[in-house]
């Protein structure tokens, strides 16, 4: 059974529905062992604490990026954690941080990456004109939402489409492939090839998990 942590800033739907994809054995083999919040006020440490997990608000305020990181470490190494699921942490991980955990953390972000980094990304799409945006779970490397990518969800963009109503269409995909990685990455089906990576799909309706209307 692999051990997780969920590192979170916010409302934490991401979590819940990883938690929720744990506690309904879609997720047979990781549980989640600590929940970790940069935010005093974040509704998804209230949850996990509702949850009955092992949830902690660690204090970054007068800490270095590095510092902070270093406890978030030690925390992490003290629990046994195999793998680090970013869900909505709005922190930029050190280049310590990123190396005490090679290849072991996940991100899931708002868009098609590589388009559209950083803060916003579906404003940023919308802004741009796409016709179509989506969701992107991926590993975490030194650079910012950046790093192999291992599944991601397609929705469209319509002409009458604001910030808010294609984050809401994006988020119900987040919700579906943030769990679909994680039960792969759990099973031992992913593998990083040439900074690619390579998933061992057992069933094709795996993969339309993310994308139903293309023929699951
Ligand atoms: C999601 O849109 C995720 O893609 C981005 O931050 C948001 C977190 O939402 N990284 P939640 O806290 O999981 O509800």
């Amino acid at each position: 059974m692999y051990r997780l942590a969920v590192l979170l800033s916010g409302r934490g739907s991401n979590f819940e529905a990883i938690q929720n994809a744990i506690e309904s054995g879609f997720i047979k083999n990781g549980k989640v062992v600590v929940v970790i919040s940069n935010r005093a006020d974040a509704r998804g440490l209230v949850l996990a604490k509702r949850r009955g997990l092992n949830a902690l608000f660690l204090d970054p305020e007068g800490k270095s990026r590095e510092d902070y990181d270093r406890e978030i470490v030690k925390l992490l190494k003290a629990n046994g954690v195999d793998f680090v699921l970013l869900a909505g942490y709005m922190r930029i991980l050190s280049p310590y941080f990123v190396k005490s955990f090679k290849d072991r953390i996940l991100n899931i972000h708002p868009s098609l990456l590589p388009s559209f980094r950083g803060l916003h990304a579906q404003r940023q799409a919308v802004e741009s004109g796409v016709k179509f945006s989506g969701a992107t779970v991926h590993f975490v490397t030194d650079r910012l939402d950046d790093g192999p990518i291992i599944v991601q969800s397609v929705v469209p963009v319509f002409s009458n489409d604001d910030e808010d109503s294609l984050s809401e269409r994006i988020l119900k995909t987040e919700h579906k492939i943030y769990p679909l990685a994680v039960k792969l990455l759990t099973e031992d089906r992913i593998e990083i090839k040439d900074g690619r990576v390579i998933i061992d799909w057992k069933e094709p309706e795996e993969f339309f998990i993310t994308n139903p209307e293309l023929g699951g």
